[in-house]
């Protein structure tokens, strides 16, 4: 249970909000809320302090080059947020690809500037995938709960690099191989090399089981994609979902799934300091556009740690 005292629900925020980083308080309101915000003061430091108590932290693909996000650290495990500055539709974190990971932990160092009270801009967006896929008339949640998603995607050498961690063409599918034997029941992968690009295919489902709980969440990519324009920032053909036969998700059930959505979407209220933390299991995540050069949020993601 989560520390009576430490805890809040924020009526207009719509996240749990937690006054500690005592990691044990921290777990617990993650299980129970699958999204909170700790608003204990702190610097850079000690959110990754936290995160190294928490998960075991990744390096995103995206990092591979500046043109996306900036590396903040030395093991590239903290950078920024995407750097574009359009608003971002729904998405799981790495939903397309294996090895998805299972919190995401964000840092604000600085919030976006309001252009007046009613500015919304900036905010990073949570929507919980369970109270989501409740909401689904009967036949459009029938269809998402059997249906299969298969990404198609192609990584140049400097991304495949960043994510696998390899060097060289052999180590990465030594390192793929690797993560063939963990994949979760639901999921496949098929990756092979074609010159110096790796193109694989992955498997996997649109409404999956959330990390704690044992709920089933409406959590993938499929908004993000099917509503977000390329960009420098969004290298969109790089990643392309299609059903398990190939065909396209259908338009009218993504409206009814967009719609509902955004009817459940809320956003952090970003305060200087404010860490938040979510289940990339169940939350989906976005963020509103904005204008403010000098917005600045951190994001460190990685695997649970077990508990000792
Ligand atoms: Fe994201």
């Amino acid at each position: 249970m989560s520390t009576p005292s430490a805890i809040q629900e924020n009526t207009t925020e719509r996240i749990a909000i937690l006054d500690t980083r005592e990691p044990d308080a921290v777990r617990e309101a993650l299980k129970e809320h699958g999204a909170i915000v700790i608003r204990a003061g702190g610097a850079v430091s000690d959110f990754e302090e936290l995160s190294n108590e928490l998960i075991t932290p990744m390096v995103h693909h995206s990092t591979s080059t500046t043109v996306e996000r900036d590396v903040v650290n030395r093991d590239g495990t903290t950078s920024t947020v995407n750097k574009g500055m359009d608003y971002i539709p729904l998405h799981r974190e790495g939903s397309y690809a294996p090895g998805c990971p299972d919190l995401l932990m964000l840092y604000c160092v600085k919030p976006a500037d309001m252009n007046g009270p009613d500015d919304t801009g900036g905010q990073t967006t949570l929507c919980d995938g369970v109270e989501l896929l409740n909401a689904l008339s009967p036949k459009v949640r029938k269809f998402v709960e059997d249906a299969i998603l298969r990404w198609s995607w192609s990584a140049p050498p400097e991304r495949w690099m960043a994510a696998l961690g390899a060097g060289t063409q052999d180590a990465a599918i030594e390192r793929l191989n690797l993560l063939n034997g963990r994949l979760a029941p639901w999921e496949q992968l098929e990756a092979k090399f074609e010159g110096d690009t790796l193109h694989g295919v992955f498997q996997t489902l649109c409404v999956i089981p959330t990390k704690w709980g044992n709920r089933r969440s409406f959590c993938n990519s499929l908004l993000i994609y099917h509503y977000r324009q390329a960009t420098d920032f969004y290298p969109k053909h790089m990643y392309v979902p299609t059903m398990g036969d190939g065909q396209p998700f259908p338009a009218d059930m993504l409206e009814e799934i967009s719609n509902l959505a955004n009817e459940r979407t809320h956003s952090t209220h970003w305060r200087a300091k404010d860490i938040l933390i979510f289940d990339n299991s169940r939350y989906m995540h976005g963020r509103t556009g904005f204008t403010d050069t000098s917005r600045q949020i951190f994001v460190r993601m990685g695997y649970v740690k077990r508990e000792s």
